[in-house]
């Protein structure tokens, strides 16, 4: 395709929405690679799909394929859905939870997120989702970013316990943070003490410039 081949020199916008959560949503060619920003950020391929499958291979490729379930808060353009599928060749069912509508319909269109076969995409807000779901999953990753804002909730505890407890035992939180000044620094040393001896909880630093990633294993 020829606007592939061009974004190899310059990256070539083919769509582009203003949107109340994210300012502006823009699908883009940028080096033979079709991404989604937000106005001031990657939210899909690109940066966000190298810091995610970091976390992944983290966790394990081989243990997360023996998985069952896997919840994903904040889909955007489905970039780590498309590496557990394609490249972890994980065949359970993953839900992912996205609260824009117009997202999805972007995810649909440029990245055929519903030719995907074993994904149940569900448009809501996460915090809801995870109130009113009963199901239990082995593997929840957060991702959730309004721009470069990431929601409080995300960090209070009655999410976090919420969380924790849809959670199996021996399964993973993978959730992506931004730290961009000292007071998100400390926002993340926080929420690390929220954990107690029945977690394992990893901190990655710098992942990728801005970003910082933990992986939280719940041991019993
Ligand atoms: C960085 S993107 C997610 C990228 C995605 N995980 C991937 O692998 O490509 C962040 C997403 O979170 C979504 N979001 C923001 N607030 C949300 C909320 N309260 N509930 C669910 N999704 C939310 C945004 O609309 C955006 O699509």
């Amino acid at each position: 395709m020829l606007a592939k081949f061009f974004s190899y020199f310059i990256p070539i916008n083919v769509y582009k929405k203003n949107s109340a959560v994210s300012k502006t949503l823009e699908v883009t060619w940028n080096n033979g690679e079709l991404v989604l920003d937000s106005k001031n950020t990657n939210y899909s391929y690109g940066s966000l799909q190298r810091i995610l499958r970091k976390g992944l291979k983290y966790i394990g490729f081989e243990r997360i394929r023996k998985f069952e379930s896997i919840l994903i808060l904040g889909v955007a353009g489905g970039s780590v859905i498309k590496t557990l599928v394609d490249e972890v060749k994980f065949k359970g069912t993953i839900t992912g939870v996205e609260i824009d509508e117009d997202i999805v319909e972007i995810a649909n269109k440029y990245f055929k997120l519903s030719e995907i076969k074993n994904l149940e995409l569900v448009v809501n807000d996460a915090f809801e989702f995870v109130l009113k779901t009963k199901q239990k999953y082995d593997l929840i990753i957060i991702d959730i970013f309004q721009d470069t804002t990431m929601p409080n909730f995300l960090f209070e505890d009655f999410f976090i316990n919420r969380v924790n407890f849809l959670l199996r035992t021996e399964g993973f939180i993978l959730f992506n943070t931004m730290v961009i000044n000292e007071k998100d620094g400390i926002r993340n040393l926080d929420y690390k003490k929220k954990f107690d001896e029945n977690y394992s909880l990893r901190m990655y630093p710098k992942v990728e410039v801005h970003n910082e990633l933990f992986t939280i294993k719940k041991l019993k």
